[in-house]
């Protein structure tokens, strides 16, 4: 089985990536199945529902998101009906939408699950990340294939974690960074990790934002205007082969960015 995770879709760019890229890669590496972080894809802030079919529409058939879940008051309305997406798992209860859901491919079950981590990260309410993972792991139908996005700012918190984790779940991805790390390798010989996938989005930007605007913001002013960058994207992922019982053979990161081929 053939698993692309694309990073965090961010804006126009990034959903125009996807469109562009996906199909030729799903056609190279023989991809089955395809999971994208898209919690940027509106305008860098949360995913509005017209932008989530748009990135189904491309072929992504799980769609997973992060803290900004939260940026979009309709989320909670529709995040209720769409059988695709995953927030959170571990939100405080009563929060719209699901955490882990299982996809049926070729016959094969697939669970995609998702952790908001704590470290640095605004507080959500979200629970402690080890007691969901527990709670989710004995509470949730148990699949042989099983990715989780851990979505999180600190590297140290996402690879103790994917430790923790590794002869249980056949990769943990970390997103919400924006940049791809080169760590990727395989924990107890059965679970796929890198600390992050990397941003799908625009190239020359501050991790998705225009760049004088951030350099403004950060000498003078605070408040001031902050706009997606509509540079050229760039396009990161991970490719996974697992096999039936669970186990991730090979973790190969993706990085496409404009001169560069691919
Ligand atoms: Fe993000
Ligand atoms: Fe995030």
């Amino acid at each position: 089985m053939n698993i692309l995770f694309i990073g965090d879709v961010y804006g126009n760019r990034g959903r125009e990536a996807v469109r562009d890229f996906l199909p030729s890669l799903k056609n190279k590496y023989k991809i089955d199945f395809v999971v994208g972080n898209c919690e940027n894809a509106t305008h860098g802030r949360g995913l509005s529902l017209p932008h989530y079919k748009e990135l189904r529409s491309y072929g992504i058939d799980a769609i997973t998101v992060g803290n900004h879940f939260f940026f979009r008051n309709e989320s909670n309305s529709y995040f209720v009906n769409t059988p695709e997406l995953i927030r959170p798992y571990n939100l405080i209860s009563g929060t719209a939408g699901i955490g882990s859901r299982v996809f049926n491919v070729n016959g094969i079950s697939i669970r995609v699950s998702s952790i908001l981590c704590k470290v640095w990260m605004k507080d959500f309410g979200q629970k402690n990340i080890y007691q969901a993972m527990d709670e989710l792991l004995e509470k949730e139908e148990k699949t042989n294939i099983h990715i989780v996005d851990i979505h999180g700012e600190a590297t140290a918190e996402k690879i103790a974690f994917a430790h923790n984790y590794a002869s249980n779940v056949s990769a943990i991805l970390g997103t919400h960074t924006h940049v791809q790390t080169a760590d990727e390798d395989i924990f107890d010989n059965h679970c796929g990790y890198i600390s992050d996938v990397g941003m799908t989005g625009p190239y020359e930007s501050v991790i998705g934002a225009n760049i004088e605007q951030v350099i403004v913001r950060s000498k003078s002013s605070p408040n001031g205007p902050l706009d997606v960058s509509y540079s050229s994207p760039q396009f990161n992922a991970v490719l996974l082969e697992v096999d039936e019982e669970g186990k991730c053979h090979k973790i190969e990161r993706i990085n496409i960015r404009p001169g560069r081929d691919y």
